[in-house]
């Protein structure tokens, strides 16, 4: 099984990244095959709102999401990990979910077409941590999720969300949690 790990945090050795290797170390303990991509690392320019991709299912802008798109639609899990910034993704990983847009008119399109058939094998997983611990510190950031994972015609497959870790590498001071997310990363294979 082929799994695409994103990891949206501009902080280099950050917490969302500690967590998401762990995940992923599961994910190939388990047989799984990761590509991985920083986006931060990458050039991805925010939506524009043209309408473009609403007559094509493509988006007009080209840069380094042009790939992606062809790996979104054909790859079999994707997990995305973000920080929590101001209750929602950080910029890095907005921009990303919003030129998502072009995925979505392209399911659209293909609907009206009646070219398009329901496929709940692929799946999206979502990881995040915050430095607080408001029991609604990852509402936004899940909502936000859950539907960029359906505009990726993937199915939302769960979620691993840590509180209260802020300061660079706190992450990898919870050894309990970090066998928890190498957890979540098998069952993620595991998850049919
Ligand atoms: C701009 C900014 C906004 C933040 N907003 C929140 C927030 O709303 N809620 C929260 O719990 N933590 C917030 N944080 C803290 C981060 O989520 C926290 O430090 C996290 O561990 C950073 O993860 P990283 O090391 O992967 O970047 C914010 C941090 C920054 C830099």
């Amino acid at each position: 099984m082929q799994v695409l790990a994103l990891y949206g945090s501009p902080r280099l050795g950050g917490n969302s990244s500690i967590l998401l290797d762990a995940v992923i170390r599961g994910v190939e303990r388990s047989g799984g095959v990761v590509e991985r991509a920083r986006l931060a690392e990458l050039n991805i320019n925010p939506c524009i709102a043209c309408g473009g991709c609403d007559l094509t299912g493509e988006c007009v802008i080209i840069d380094d999401m042009t790939n992606l798109y062809d790996r979104i639609i054909e790859i079999d899990r994707i997990v995305v990990a973000s920080p929590i910034y101001f209750y929602g993704i950080t910029a890095q990983t907005k921009a990303f979910v919003d030129r998502c847009q072009a995925l979505w008119s392209r399911k659209r399109l293909l609907k009206e077409a009646g070219r398009w058939a329901l496929n709940t094998q692929r799946k999206g997983y979502f990881v995040s941590v915050g430095a607080t611990k408001g029991s609604r510190v990852f509402e936004g950031a899940g909502l936000t999720m859950k539907y960029a994972f359906d505009a990726m015609d993937m199915a939302y497959g769960g979620e691993f969300l840590v509180k209260s870790v802020e300061g660079i590498g706190e992450m990898e001071k919870s050894v309990k949690t970090m066998a928890d997310a190498e957890r979540f990363g098998m069952t993620i294979m595991n998850d049919m």
